[in-house]
């Protein structure tokens, strides 16, 4: 749940990066392992899991639909699935907080149930489009009701015999494939979905690890109904999102070293990697190895200088979460870095290109936002006070900023770092950063 209390974060100017890092599990594995946990059969045991509130939030929506969790620590969990038909109708609609992958994952998972049940959000999550997934489960036989405009809340109605479909997604987005995946469980025949870019594929991969048949081909992944899940166990890599902010801050910070540990690169997420090596960052990838079908590796990151880029266009949706912080990069960068192709990151948590651009303005950058991206000059950050729109990516970028900065920067509306990465601010004083919070 999205807390309501504004935390300031007051960043000092200046600083570098050190030390070895573990920092938070993966969100996307996370949200998958308590979903195909809860619809398989026996116990699914996580660990790494990552305890911010968007996934808090998918597990209490299991809780409430009956599944058995428990969490002997932080980054443990214990899953007693219950089998594809088990679940029970929730007493209460599920509120999914700030949580986008929960609701468009859950939509599918549920249009397949023999309940109706409700899905509600934050205001952020209020506004964000579900039509993307309505649709095509529609055109599967769902029926889900959302308002007019296609925003939640989300009304699902249980009891409809699904039929597979073949679909060709007209947006690269691996929570509509992800969706549409999880209908097919549920769904008479074959379900296929084709994606017009490849998107992270971690909901195929854990089916796969769970014993159920994917088959890919290409750009196409397919699924008959009717099999069963077996629970296996997971253990969640560190997510290249959340390592995502001190890959950059130690490229920018003069003099930064910093060893990230146990980091998931699955080639569908590496875009970071990609797009900072062509802006001339100092990356090694260390200790490659596979943990439960994810490739992980520790990261090693030290201070370069960067040169601004046109970031190519095929590594847009291999970074969509990245950009907020690449934006930054690029403000740090020597030169023009343009960014195109990336319309999508209007519709995330916040409108991702306008509130970087209006931040990154505040101090002193010229970035020039676009209908589908950004075009940024590098030059010297200022001090000034900047508005995260409640978008946790934001307010950690911005922080990531203050590495460079002339002098402080403060970031309102800071609660919901806690959705994917609670020890953020730990992390990050550790690291170097003088990060301090207020609660206003
Ligand atoms: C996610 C997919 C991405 C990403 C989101 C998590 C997932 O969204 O932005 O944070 O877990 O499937 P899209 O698939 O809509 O691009």
């Amino acid at each position: 749940m999205s807390s309501t209390a504004n935390i300031q974060f007051c960043v000092q100017a200046g600083g570098k990066l050190q030390g070895e890092h573990r920092v938070a599990g993966d969100k996307s594995i996370s949200h998958r392992a308590l979903m195909l946990g809860a619809l398989a059969e026996g116990t699914t045991e996580v660990t790494g899991f990552l305890e911010g509130e968007d996934t808090l939030c998918t597990l209490a929506a299991f809780q409430a639909m009956g599944v058995n969790i428990s969490r002997p620590a932080a980054t443990q969990v214990i899953v007693h699935g219950v089998g594809l038909h088990g679940l029970q109708a929730p007493k209460q609609e599920l509120y999914l907080g700030n949580s986008g992958t929960s609701m468009r994952l859950l939509s599918g998972l549920l249009a397949g149930q023999a309940f109706d049940c409700t899905l509600t959000g934050d205001s952020s999550l209020s506004r964000r489009p579900m039509k993307r997934v309505s649709q095509p489960l529609a055109l599967m036989g769902a029926r889900i009701d959302s308002t007019e405009t296609g925003t939640p809340p989300l009304h699902i109605h249980g009891g409809q015999n699904l039929q597979g479909i073949t679909y060709a997604m007209p947006i690269a987005s691996a929570q509509v494939k992800s969706s549409l995946l999880l209908a097919g469980l549920y769904a008479q025949g074959t379900t296929c979905v084709i994606e017009p870019a490849p998107t992270r594929d971690h909901t195929e991969r854990m089916l796969t690890g769970f014993g159920y048949p994917v088959q890919r081909d290409g750009q196409k992944a397919c699924l008959q109904g009717g099999g069963k899940l077996t629970a296996s166990a997971i253990d969640v890599p560190v997510d290249i999102s959340s390592a995502a902010f001190f890959m950059v801050g130690a490229s920018i910070a003069e003099g930064s070293d910093v060893l990230l540990r146990h980091v998931g690169i699955n080639p569908t997420r590496t875009g970071i990697i990609d797009i900072l090596r062509l802006m001339g960052a100092n990356l090694e990838i260390l200790n490659a190895h596979e943990v439960g079908g994810e490739p992980v590796a520790d990261i090693r990151i030290r201070a370069s200088r960067l040169r601004g880029i046109h970031i190519p266009e095929a590594l847009v949706p291999l970074a969509i979460d990245e950009f907020p912080v690449l934006f930054v990069a690029a403000a740090c960068a020597e030169g023009e870095t343009v960014l195109t192709g990336a319309e999508e990151l209007r519709v995330k948590e916040s409108d991702r290109i306008q509130v970087m651009a209006d931040g990154l303005n505040t101090l002193g950058i010229n970035a020039k936002p676009t209908p589908d991206g950004m075009i940024i000059q590098g030059g010297q950050l200022r001090s000034g006070t900047i508005d995260s729109h409640g978008d946790h990516r934001i307010a950690m970028a911005f922080t990531i900023a203050a590495l460079r900065a002339q002098g402080e920067i403060l970031i309102n509306d800071c609660a919901n770092v806690a959705t994917s990465f609670p020890n953020f601010v730990s992390i990050a004083q550790t690291a170097g950063i003088g990060l301090e919070t207020k609660t206003v």
